[in-house]
């Protein structure tokens, strides 16, 4: 059977989009480069790191890193803190320490190849905790948001951000998006939970929330 220009093109497309979870190989790294140097997705991460509120001296973690373009902008804002970041790919753990190399030479930046299912000690608390357009991978992720919760100080800030990229996504489809983000915040145990949008095509949702003040942990 003979395919035609518009039906490669799909396949192409369906193959990058396949590896959105786990980039791998060379593929893996073309996706990567899409990850880093697509407008909206830049866009994306600076806008959440903005809401995550980083303080100078904040200990924070990144879940699902991916090329490390929101690593660089959290440790242009933890200045005298420590930024952490788990990504469970080899492909973008090389790509996100080529893009920090200094702050990682410098000893402010911490990237570890690792599963969020099998999170790695950060020592202390955490500040803060952000995962952009990663949570939809994760197994159990009600479980996972629990750990997390537990990594962060009383009152620790949580983003969790979600801009739907299949094919056809449209505002409804961040509108859900967001919903479920916020059901698995309030289901693992997370407080004052708010959503921020940005008006992207399709939008950016971002649902901050914080760990309780004082809780049984
Ligand atoms: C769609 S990409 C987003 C990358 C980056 N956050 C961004 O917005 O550009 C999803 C990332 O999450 C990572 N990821 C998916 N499941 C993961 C897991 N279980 N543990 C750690 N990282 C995971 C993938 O390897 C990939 O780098």
């Amino acid at each position: 059977m003979m395919t035609t220009g518009a039906g490669l093109k799909q396949q192409a497309i369906r193959k990058l989009v396949s590896q959105a979870g786990h980039p791998r190989g060379a593929v893996g790294r073309l996706v990567g480069w899409l990850f880093a140097y697509r407008r909206s997705n830049r866009q994306r991460n600076r806008w959440a790191v903005s809401l995550l509120g980083v303080q100078p001296t904040d200990r924070v973690l990144e879940v699902g890193f991916g090329p490390g373009v929101a690593v660089a902008e959290l440790a242009s804002r933890a200045t005298r803190g420590q930024v952490y970041g788990i990504d469970h790919s080899q492909v973008m753990a090389r790509q996100a320490s080529r893009r920090n190399a200094a702050a990682i030479r410098a000893g402010r930046v911490h990237l570890t190849r690792a599963s969020v299912d099998q999170l790695p000690s950060f020592g202390e608390p955490l500040d803060a905790i952000l995962a952009v357009n990663t949570v939809a991978f994760w197994p159990d992720p009600v479980q996972r948001l629990q750990e997390l919760r537990r990594l962060l100080r009383p009152a620790g800030r949580i983003a969790l951000v979600s801009q739907p990229r299949s094919p056809g996504a449209t505002r409804d489809t961040t509108t859900r998006a967001a919903q479920e983000l916020q059901d698995l915040l309030t289901r693992a145990g997370f407080v004052h939970i708010r959503v921020e949008t940005l008006d992207l095509d399709p939008p950016v949702a971002c649902v901050l929330a914080t760990c309780p003040a004082i809780e049984a942990r």
